[in-house]
């Protein structure tokens, strides 16, 4: 344990303490009602910490304590199916505990230790583990759970058990007689190593035509999708993450409305992962900071939920991580810094932002991890820029180091054109790499129906200059056919009602739908040149 100190100052989220010995990070209780908190600044004689929960009724001279350890997760099996808080506290077992108000200083473990697995030993006495070798294996659900040693240890085992374990027993010993945990901690603001980094080459499947046709996500990238209100974020993200073709995905809800999660965890519990035909709940992790948490853990909250997903991509998992929405972590940012009295930049977000979004967008990737796995992390991330003004600097800061860009469109959701991705200002740097995947796992015309969609919708926004000048009856007859294909084309090919059995399009379909439009318009372009009117032709 840490020393002892007293609160001098309280501003907002944070607060100043007369506590020497201080690390930065370090993990630090407040106040008589032990609320968490962490360092984020060191003065000579005083601590500077931000606290992730409710700050009210929080007095000057109350005691404060170091822990000594910066912020961790706890990692283990059973994280499977769970919801946290951005403090990975479990929601479901704090609410059995405590009722719907959850006050603040209440530790529970994030995974259950009473619960009794299964355990397969791989290791075996004699060998040496070191940082990620897997000790053994307990299933959690449908995944292997890869057991890995959570430091660096370099000591021989004397002894492994197997058969029923709990977490609150080891797994067997060393021969120093320190004994091998089932769970480990791991310091959410420290990206987990891994042996070495690939550029991302194999598609990620998203089931959504606009995205894996026209701009193609890749396991291991990175996109984000900015859009104004109602312009369909919360929706994509969430058809993205029950149809994505990925083991492991990892959702969290930050600053946004909670009856929209709790109609999600309803949702997730009853349907199937499309691939493995599993309940989506079993290879769901759910993080919620919604807009009426605390401010301060809502910042947390992304780094305790890609912490959790390195972990599976340790595993040799293929995880997927989305936020909904980036831009109300990157507010909760500017909240903490203006409280500190920090020099603001570009609209009040602290100078910062920029670097402290991109060193989080790097624990994206493919990576082969520490014990020879081949795991990625890909990322996804909504972004509301307030009015829709996509030069906001945090959409700006996102679009530097982002692989992906769906901008969503407040003209095409008026329309009711949803997914709402605007085709011409959108874009995918993953398009060439995962090309030669979607044609040879898919069809070979692929590239040539993408080329042809593609010249259709540019034709169309150049014909629609002259028809309003001259009027759609001005329009020559294959000019008004090349108009009516690319409605088709918007309508029964980029539109996907997130209601409907349409709301998942695997790739053969994707390519049969707009097949299907291509050949028509072929057909009926050929009868007109025949001399046949557009009432014969179509
Ligand atoms: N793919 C879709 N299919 C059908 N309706 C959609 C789709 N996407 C969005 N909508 C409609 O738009 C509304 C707003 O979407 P939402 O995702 O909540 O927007 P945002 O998160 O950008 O504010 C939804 O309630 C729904 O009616
Ligand atoms: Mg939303």
């Amino acid at each position: 344990m840490g020393m002892g100190g007293r609160i001098q100052a309280i501003s907002g989220p944070t607060v100043t303490v007369d506590l020497k010995g201080l690390k930065l990070y370090e993990r630090v209780y407040v106040g008589n009602a032990m609320l968490t908190g962490e360092v984020v600044r060191l003065e000579k004689e005083k601590a500077v910490i931000q606290i992730y929960e409710d700050t009210r009724g929080l007095a000057v001279g109350e005691p404060v304590k170091g822990v000594g350890m910066p912020l961790t997760v706890r990692l283990g099996p059973g994280l499977l199916g769970g919801m946290f808080d951005g403090l990975q506290r479990p929601l479901e077992r704090l609410r059995q505990d405590m009722g719907p108000f959850i006050t603040g200083g209440k530790e529970v473990y994030a995974l259950d230790y009473m619960k009794r697995w299964k355990f397969t030993p791989v290791l075996k006495a004699g060998e040496a583990p070191t940082m990620g070798t897997v000790i053994g294996t307990v299933d959690e659900g449908a995944f292997k759970h890869y057991i890995m040693c959570g430091n660096y240890s370099g000591v021989k085992v004397a002894h492994m058990r197997d058969g029923d374990i709990s977490l609150d027993e080891p797994l067997g010993e060393y021969e120093d007689g320190r004994e091998i945990p089932g769970c480990n901690e791991w310091p959410v603001r420290m990206a987990r190593p891994y042996r070495r980094k690939f550029a991302p080459a194999e598609p990620l499947i998203t089931g959504q035509r606009s995205i894996d046709f026209l701009f193609p996500l890749a396991r291991g990238g990175t996109a984000i999708f900015p859009g104004g209100f109602g312009t369909g974020k919360t929706i994509l993200e969430q058809s993205v993450a029950k149809f994505a073709d990925v083991d492991i995905v990892v959702y969290v809800g930050c600053g946004e409305r909670g009856n929209e999660m709790a109609d999600m965890i309803a949702e997730f519990e009853e349907l199937q992962d499309p691939w493995s035909k599993r309940p989506l709940r079993e290879r769901t992790v759910l993080v919620v900071n919604t807009s009426n948490m605390p401010v301060a853990a809502r910042e947390a909250s992304i780094y305790t939920a890609v912490t959790m997903a390195e972990y599976y991509r340790d595993m040799g998992y293929h995880v997927l991580f989305l936020a909904d929405s980036l831009s109300r972590w990157a507010e909760a940012l500017r909240e903490i810094s203006a409280s500190l009295e920090e020099m603001p930049g570009e609209e009040g977000y602290p100078t910062y932002l920029a670097s402290r979004l991109s060193g989080f967008l790097e624990r994206a990737g493919v990576v082969e991890t520490m014990n020879g796995r081949i795991g990625s992390l890909s990322m996804i991330l909504s972004v509301s820029p307030p009015g829709g003004d996509f030069t906001e600097p945090v959409t700006q800061a996102c679009l530097r180091t982002t692989g992906a860009f769906l901008m969503l469109d407040t003209s095409l959701a008026h329309r009711r054109h949803y997914p709402a991705i605007n085709w011409f200002q959108s874009y995918s740097l993953y398009a060439k790499e995962v090309a030669g995947h979607y044609r040879e796992k898919v069809s070979a015309e692929w590239d040539e129906m993408l080329l042809r969609c593609r010249q259709l919708l540019q034709q169309e926004e150049a014909l629609r200059e002259v028809a309003e000048i001259v009027g759609a009856e001005g329009l020559q007859d294959t000019d008004r056919m090349l108009m009516r294909t690319a409605e088709r084309i918007r309508t029964e090919f980029l539109q996907q009602n997130a209601y409907s059995d349409d709301a998942f399009s695997p790739p053969d379909r994707t390519l049969a739908i707009i097949k299907g439009i291509v050949n028509d318009h072929d057909r009926a372009m050929g009868k007109l040149k025949q001399g046949a009117s557009l009432e014969e032709a179509v």
